[in-house]
């Protein structure tokens, strides 16, 4: 029986709860595809405000004093983990983290069962990184909790997507339409390369990917890209490469001969480089298998910002997460004139008026 079949009763304010149907929906953040121009440009500028704020220091601030926010990570993660935590608690949020190992998921609690717990202690974010496509997104449609995408199986990574925009924006000198970024490598299993190109393509920008036949999605050009048939030729005359991790915890056997070969034919070397135009970057997400995507002299050279990619993660994720709890309380304002609901939103609701 579909889980919402029947009319629920609310638990009691504060707490967590399944969302009835007829309720004013939560700002998500579940993926980049069909966001507008507007709406993108107006989170990196969010972003680029709180990268100020964090770089003058004085830490923490107190913008999301009250609100609790839940990260649950039920797949490895280093760069995005930290950094949402980094962000909630520069902000002033009270923050949780839960992986997959050690919690009850190892005794065969359900994804559902296990959200509805952590929402009932009284949460008001929930950032899901999961292995399968979509979980972020059916928790977003059950749950009263706004949900943050941090990466859903071979789907979306929305906020790896925004702070790449950041980045490029940066070295870009602010200008998307008619740039062109190079995508190499493993774009079959990489949600990072799916929120990029829909994220590009709503600004403007174009995207050319190049990678081995068997780690190119069929259709790709579906998602709003082109295909080129070798790394060369992609890199030629382009505006910056991101090259992506052979994602091999996602791969069946035998779409790869070997590491070395696929470093010869689809690296980014110091030569390659010299191929594209004069100013243009090197990216990548990480985790970086060094010298097998990428050059040690290229991952660590003039040219690369990948460090940059991580610092600008951080005041991304400070913007996402404050505009969780702010459009929360606008669309509720907006809807009842009643904002006194949960914890964090109060906060905001009186910062807000
Ligand atoms: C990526 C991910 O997990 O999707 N990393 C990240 O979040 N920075 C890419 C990867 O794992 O290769």
């Amino acid at each position: 029986m579909p889980i919402l079949q029947h009319p629920v009763r609310p638990a009691p304010r504060g707490a967590g709860r399944f969302r009835h149907p007829s309720e004013a929906p939560r700002w998500h953040l579940l993926g980049l595809q069909g966001r507008s121009r507007d709406d993108i440009l107006d989170l990196l500028d969010a972003a680029d405000a709180c990268r100020v704020r964090l770089r003058a220091g004085g830490t923490p601030f107190d913008d999301l004093r009250g609100v609790t926010v839940v990260l649950a990570f039920f797949e490895d993660s280093t760069r995005t983990r930290v950094s949402f935590e980094l962000a909630a608690r520069h902000l002033g949020a009270t923050v949780a983290t839960l992986t997959a190992a050690g919690s009850s998921v190892s005794k065969g609690e359900s994804l559902f069962d296990t959200m509805q717990n952590i929402l009932a202690m009284g949460t008001d974010v929930v950032v899901v990184r999961h292995p399968s496509s979509g979980a972020p997104a059916f928790l977003a449609s059950q749950l009263d909790v706004s949900v943050v995408n941090a990466g859903d199986g071979r789907h979306e990574h929305p906020t790896q997507g925004l702070l790449d925009l950041m980045t490029l924006r940066d070295v870009w000198n602010g200008r998307f339409e008619g740039r062109r970024l190079a995508l190499v490598g493993d774009i079959a299993h990489s949600r990072v390369a799916r929120s990029a190109i829909f994220g590009l393509v709503a600004l403007g920008a174009s995207v050319v990917v190049a990678g081995p036949n068997t780690l190119l999605p069929a259709e790709v050009e579906r998602l709003g890209c082109t295909v080129a048939p070798t790394v060369d030729q992609a890199m030629d005359g382009a505006d910056a490469v991101m090259a992506l991790r052979l994602q091999r915890e996602r791969m069946d056997s035998g779409l790869l001969p070997s590491t070395g070969e696929f470093s010869k034919v689809w690296g980014i070397t110091p030569e390659r480089v010299r191929l594209m135009n004069r100013d243009a970057k090197v990216l990548h997400p990480g985790p970086m298998n060094r010298g097998v995507e990428v050059a040690t002299e290229v991952a660590d050279g003039e040219r690369s910002v990948i460090l940059d990619q991580v610092e600008n993660g951080v005041a991304l994720r400070c913007a996402v997460l404050a505009r969780c709890v702010e459009a929360d309380v606008a669309m509720r304002r907006a809807q009842s004139g009643d904002h006194a609901g949960r914890p964090g939103a109060d906060v905001a609701a009186r910062r807000l008026g």
